[in-house]
C-alpha cells in the first residue's frame, strides 16, 4: 500500500523527498497541485502552471545501486500504459520522455540518495494534463493531454491508474530484470531506426538509433561503430538546429 501525500504548492516533489526519506516509508507518494522549484534532467527547470500532475515515488527498501539505471525505463513504461488506458498513442523517447504527437506529454527525473551507500531512489514525474498552452519556448516541443483530447482529466484519477501500473512493472523489476518494462519501450519506442544527434557529454555525435540494452542504454551507431550510450540528448535529425 502507498501513502499518499498531498500539497497544494511545494519547492518540488522531487526534493521533498530528499529531505524526508529517512522518516517516510518505502512507496510514499508526494504529489502538488503546482511547484515552485520544479527540477528536470540535465539541471533544468520545469515549470508547471498547475495544470499538470506532479508527483514523485519513494524507493527505500530492497534498492539495488547496479539497477538504478533500469529504474527510468520503469517510470516511462508505466506512463506509455497509463495513456494508452486512456485510448492514447504515447511513445517513449529514450531515456524517458513520454511523447504524444511526436511532442513531449511526460518528463520523469529519477534520483539516487547515497550516505555513501544507496539509501533512496525518487521517480519523479511530470505529466501535462489539462494545460492549455505552454511557454513559446516550448510550445512546439510540449504537449498535453487536453490539447490531444480536449477533455479535462482528474490528476488523482491518473496518479493511481499510474500507480497500479507501477506496482506491476516495479514487481516486474525486482523479478524479472525489468522484462516488462522493456519490452514495453521497444513497443512503443520513438527512435527505433531514426538518425539523430546525440548530445553525449558535450559532443554532438550524428547517430542511427538501433534499440536500448536491458540496462536502459541506448544503441547506436555512428561513424565511430556500433556503441552503448548511458547518457546524453536525443534530438532527431530533422529537428537538429531548430
Ligand atoms: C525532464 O523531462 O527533464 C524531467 C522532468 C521531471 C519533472 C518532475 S515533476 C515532479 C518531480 N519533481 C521535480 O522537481 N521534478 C519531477
Amino acid at each position: 500500500m502507498h501513502k499518499y501525500l498531498h500539497f497544494d504548492s511545494i519547492h518540488s516533489t522531487n526534493t521533498y523527498l530528499k529531505e524526508h526519506y529517512k522518516e517516510l516509508s518505502d512507496g510514499t507518494v508526494v504529489y502538488a497541485d503546482h511547484q515552485t522549484q520544479g527540477k528536470g534532467r540535465l539541471g533544468r527547470v520545469w515549470n508547471d502552471d498547475s495544470k499538470s500532475l506532479v508527483f514523485s515515488i519513494l524507493l527505500t527498501e530492497n534498492l539495488d545501486a547496479n539497477r538504478v539505471s533500469q529504474l527510468p525505463l520503469v517510470a516511462g513504461a508505466c506512463m506509455a500504459k497509463t495513456l494508452e488506458g486512456y485510448n492514447l498513442a504515447p511513445q517513449v523517447k529514450w531515456p524517458n520522455d513520454v511523447l504524444l504527437n511526436g511532442r513531449k506529454a511526460c518528463g520523469i527525473l529519477v534520483e539516487a540518495v547515497s550516505d555513501p551507500d544507496l539509501k533512496a531512489v525518487i521517480i519523479g514525474v511530470g505529466l501535462n494534463l489539462n494545460d492549455e498552452s505552454f511557454a513559446p519556448e516550448i510550445k512546439d516541443k510540449a504537449i498535453s493531454l487536453h490539447q490531444v483530447t480536449g477533455k479535462t482529466y482528474e490528476k488523482e484519477e491518473v496518479l493511481h491508474l499510474y500507480m497500479g501500473c507501477f506496482d506491476n512493472l516495479y514487481q516486474d523489476y525486482k523479478d524479472n530484470n525489468a522484462q516488462g518494462s522493456i519490452d514495453i519501450i521497444n513497443d512503443h519506442f520513438y527512435l527505433k531506426d531514426k538518425e539523430v544527434y546525440l548530445n553525449y557529454y558535450g559532443e554532438d555525435l550524428h547517430a542511427k538509433v538501433l534499440g536500448i540494452t536491458q540496462e536502459g542504454k541506448l544503441i547506436i551507431k555512428s561513424e565511430k561503430g556500433e556503441e552503448e550510450i548511458d547518457a546524453g540528448e536525443v534530438t532527431l535529425e530533422q529537428n537538429y538546429g531548430k
